[in-house]
């Protein structure tokens, strides 16, 4: 799936990719159960553990970059009054939050699903309001014109995604609960603040596959309407989060609303005026030795970390220089061979011992070294590590887009006040420290710099987190 949003790419973005629809879909249905079934248990396991976290504001995290089972992570929000709990695709491709409509058309909702949908039902929460069409409170919902109006009385949006998935519903303003941690607190404060989000009630591509066990997707790009800013904005999360999203099994990870303090990140700066979290990609290196690639084609149209994105794409000009580079190194091993548009190789023993390192050289020195198993995916699972390895990296006419197979098994960290994305690798199953200070509050910069001048130390809460995995 890829659920980076068109409007932040302009209209030709609709019609850019078809490839991933080749890759393997979700499978087994027996699997999927099973693996919910744990993640539902492991759920239980999770909130019990974080009650006792010093005020962690943090997402379990759920769903796995392993296509055969869902291709996506997902984390559970809970909205309006009384609270009901949805679960959401973690998108930092895209800006806003939305729910299934229990008057949706089209939603996935038979009943061979594995799991029932929750379906948002406004006149169920005594705090919903639907955003009237009036150009006052629909306007700053209108980005690149995917707001209308099918009544009078409601503010309409059609939403389309990269993989030419759609969605599209009313906006509806309602409480989103989280546990708030402000600055030098260590008391997690359970609170809710009203933010308004899409409410849908159709859909279209792979936003109806029964497969899919999402209810929504969570908005967590850098544009004005992304869950992120609408609650930073008013001081009440801080500006900087992370995501740790575990590679092997049964998926999951981390997803916490806080600095990380371990060893090893190094950062890259994000580019100015995107709505997405694009940065400056510079260089491939396969095995050590530089692509031979003008830089110039990475920042073209740009290069971004899309958590709603299964695989990662590079823009057409590198994809040759390094499937080439890869086959080259292999090809005394591994047999090459092409499978539905895909650059494969037929192996007999682990990759990680036959393919070779890929290396991402971004601005300011970062560098993402992905292993082998971090490029490639095996196109039949199995626990065989013979057998048939695709590359999970396809080809883009334009965009560079650095989807779920190369970001887990890394902690990434999104800071918004220092505008700079930085990563190190981390086994996700264990605990990150995190920290919270009051230069990531918008509203506590101001207060501070007003009255100590910054000559107080900062007041720091750090913790780990109880996860119990
Ligand atoms: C899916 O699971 C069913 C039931 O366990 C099994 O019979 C079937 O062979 C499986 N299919 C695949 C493609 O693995
Ligand atoms: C949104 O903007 C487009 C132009 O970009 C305009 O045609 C449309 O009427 C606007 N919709 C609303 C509801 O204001
Ligand atoms: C907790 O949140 C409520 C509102 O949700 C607020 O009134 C209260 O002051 C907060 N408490 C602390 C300790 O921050």
């Amino acid at each position: 799936m890829m659920l980076a949003a068109v409007y932040l790419f302009g209209i030709d973005g609709a019609a850019v990719l078809h490839l991933e629809r080749n890759l393997p879909l979700p499978s087994n249905s027996t699997s999927i159960e099973q693996l919910t079934a744990r993640d539902r248990a492991r759920h239980e396991r999770i909130l019990r553990g974080s009650t006792a976290v010093h005020g962690v504001v943090s997402f379990p995290v759920y769903g796995s970059a392993d296509a055969n089972i869902f291709g996506l992570y997902y984390t559970t929000i809970n909205l309006g009054s009384p609270p009901r709990e949805f679960k959401v695709v973690i998108d930092t491709g895209s800006d806003v939050l939305w729910v299934m409509s229990n008057t949706c058309v089209n939603c996935p909702r038979s009943s061979n699903l594995q799991i029932q949908p929750t379906f948002f039902d406004t006149t169920a929460s005594s705090t919903a309001r639907v955003i009237p069409c009036t150009h006052k409170d629909c306007a700053p919902f209108n980005r690149s014109g995917t707001a209308w109006c099918p009544r009078s009385d409601q503010c309409g949006y059609t939403i389309r995604y990269l993989d030419s998935s759609a969605t599209s519903g009313v906006y509806v303003k309602d409480e989103f609960h989280f546990d708030s941690l402000l600055p030098g607190s260590r008391i997690a404060n359970s609170s809710s603040a009203p933010i308004v989000f899409g409410v849908s009630t159709y859909q279209s591509g792979h936003l109806i596959d029964t497969n899919n066990v999402a209810d929504g997707i969570l908005g967590f790009g850098r544009g004005d309407l992304s869950v992120p800013s609408q609650l930073s904005s008013r001081g009440l999360i801080p500006r900087v989060f992370a995501h740790c999203l575990k590679g092997d099994g049964m998926g999951g990870g981390t997803f916490v609303l806080g600095k990380i303090l371990e060893q090893g990140i190094t950062y890259t700066p994000l580019t100015p005026n995107k709505q997405l979290y694009f940065v400056n990609l510079q260089s491939i290196a396969v095995n050590g030795d530089m692509l031979a690639v003008d830089p110039v084609v990475f920042t073209n149209r740009g290069t971004f970390f899309d958590t709603g994105t299964t695989y990662a794409y590079l823009v057409d000009e590198a994809y040759n220089p390094f499937v080439n580079a890869v086959t080259a190194v292999v090809s005394q091993s591994a047999a090459p061979a092409m499978r539905e548009g895909f650059q494969c190789y037929l192996v007999d023993v682990s990759v990680s011992q036959l393919f070779p390192a890929m290396t991402l050289n971004f601005a300011g020195g970062a560098s993402l070294v992905l292993k082998p198993e971090e490029y490639l995916v095996q196109s039949v699972v199995s626990l065989d590590p013979a057998g048939m390895w695709c590359l999970g990296v396809g080809k883009h006419p334009k965009l560079t887009i650095l989807g779920e197979l190369v970001l887990k098994d890394k902690i990434f960290e999104y800071d918004l006040v220092h505008q700079q994305i930085g990563w190190t690798h981390f086994n996700c199953s264990s605990t990150p420290n995190v920290s919270v200070s009051r230069e990531y509050f918008v509203n506590s910069v101001r207060s501070r710099l007003s009255t100590c001048a910054g000559l107080l130390p900062l007041a720091i809460s750090t913790y780990a987190f109880l996860f119990v995995i």
